[in-house]
């Protein structure tokens, strides 16, 4: 019985999958990337462009290299949800393995309006990298820009974006909000682009307030995706703040010349609640043995008010090989929120939870990273190396970047506020790096 009903499946003349079938999922789920002028090197927008590729489709979908998605499914679902459903994948294997046939259906998939500008709209102020030269090779340090912003009274920002101009060669760009008064490069030139040290990056005012010194906007990596942050949440910029970009460029093999843009969404009135973004679940002080293969590194830190956790991105640099972010609640209550078992350092995801979740004063976050040295990694520099925190790529860091929400007139400063010791050591908020 069950047999027949297989052989039934399995016959093409039954329904043949054609590009009817397919393109309608090409442009859900892949399109965004795969069309003109974004990010993947070819695009899906019609039968004639995307025929060609269909062995590679196939390939890519089945080792799911494609779409990339590094998050294993759990207990949360993720609002960015890049993976396709197994119908998906198997109705595109289907294609395939039937010849790729166009059938009756038209040749285009998507419209051909080709990608916008701004995907979250026209914006109300665009900031602009002035020009960065980047050369063909060579290890660049992290350089700084500071844009005053002139803003005379308190701001909200509903949202943000970047457009990058140069992909193959920024390795990440950082905008922060510097208060007036910060010690975040105080004295340092605004509206060109300097090289400060790493401890000139560090110099901070005895017991100076995390968000009194900076705050974290918006980064952009590889697998960046534009996404407002909440309905009725909004990041503040106070009154007299700089915007910051912190930038790291990766030479590509020919010289280039970098004009990333910024644009700032502004909230018409001030929201319910404040978002902030926090970099301190972390571990400073690893120390990756040479040749090491399943080394792992932990952090966690306890939250000392309640907050709704909103996202999370894991980072790490290219011996990052997996990362776990778990949320152990006041009562002994403890669930996994993301698990990133096979870490790609190309695809710097921001996790945004389907569903923010509600954490009590208390609560305590941890983060695992684990860490390949060895000659297995094919990404690795040096495997003979001892590797420690670093800026550089052939360096590590261990950092899950985490946005929160709090009510607007909150002080996020109460998240950090020391709290009777945990079981493990929690992070200091004044750390000694930036
Ligand atoms: C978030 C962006 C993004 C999405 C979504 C995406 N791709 Fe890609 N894709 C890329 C990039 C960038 C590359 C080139 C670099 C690489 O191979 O990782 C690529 C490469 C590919 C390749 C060729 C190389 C390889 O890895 O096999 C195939 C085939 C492919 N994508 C298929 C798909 C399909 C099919 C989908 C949707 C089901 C999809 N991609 C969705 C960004 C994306």
């Amino acid at each position: 019985m069950r047999f027949w009903r297989l052989l039934l499946l399995a016959t093409p003349l039954l329904a043949e999958t054609t590009w009817k079938e397919v393109a309608p999922i090409l442009e859900r789920r892949c399109v965004q990337c795969h069309q003109k002028g974004e990010v993947a090197p070819m695009a899906f927008t019609s039968y004639a462009e995307t025929r060609p590729f269909a062995k590679a489709i196939r390939q890519a979908v089945a080792r799911q290299s494609m779409p990339p998605w590094h998050a294993a499914p759990g207990a949360h679902s993720f609002r960015n949800d890049r993976s396709l459903t197994a119908a998906e994948t198997a109705t595109l294997a289907a294609w395939v393995d039937a010849g790729a046939p166009r059938g009756s259906a038209p040749d285009s998939s998507a419209p051909a309006s080709g990608p916008r500008r701004w995907k979250l709209g026209q914006p109300d102020r665009i900031v602009q990298v002035p020009g960065f030269v980047v050369p063909a090779s060579g290890q660049l340090p992290y350089s700084f820009l500071i844009i005053p912003l002139n803003l005379k009274q308190d701001t909200w920002l509903r949202a943000a974006e970047f457009r990058i101009d140069q992909r193959q060669v920024v390795h990440h760009i950082n905008a922060f909000v510097r208060p007036p008064g910060s010690s975040y490069l105080a004295g340092f030139p605004v509206n060109e682009v300097f090289t400060p040290t790493p401890a000139q990056r560090s110099k901070r005012h005895a017991h100076e307030r995390v968000f009194d010194r900076r705050q974290l906007v918006l980064g952009y990596e590889p697998g960046y995706e534009p996404m407002p942050w909440l309905e009725d949440g909004a990041k503040l910029i106070p009154a007299g703040s700089d915007l910051v970009f912190e930038m790291h460029y990766n030479p590509g093999g020919a010289p280039a010349v970098d004009r990333s843009e910024f644009a700032l969404y502004f909230a018409p009135a001030a929201p319910r609640h404040r978002v902030v973004a926090i970099d301190t679940l972390r571990d400073l002080d690893f120390v990756i043995p040479p040749h090491a293969n399943g080394f792992v590194s932990q952090a966690a830190m306890t939250l000392a008010r309640p907050a709704r956790l909103l996202s999370v991105q894991p980072h790490m640099h290219v011996r990052g090989k997996q990362m776990n972010v778990r949320i152990v609640y006041p009562d002994g209550r403890a669930e996994t929120v993301l698990a990133v078992p096979k870490y790609d350092f190309n695809w710097q995801t921001t996790y945004v939870l389907a569903k923010p979740l509600d954490l009590p004063k208390g609560t305590r976050l941890e983060s695992t990273a684990g860490f390949d040295n060895s000659v297995n990694n094919r990404f690795n520099p040096d495997p003979a190396a001892s590797v420690r925190w670093g800026d550089q790529t052939t360096e590590e860091m261990h950092i899950a970047f985490l946005e929160l929400v709090i009510e607007a007139n909150g002080d996020p400063e109460k998240l950090f506020s020391s709290l009777p010791a945990s079981p493990r050591p929690t992070v200091p908020a004044a750390a000694p790096q930036d």
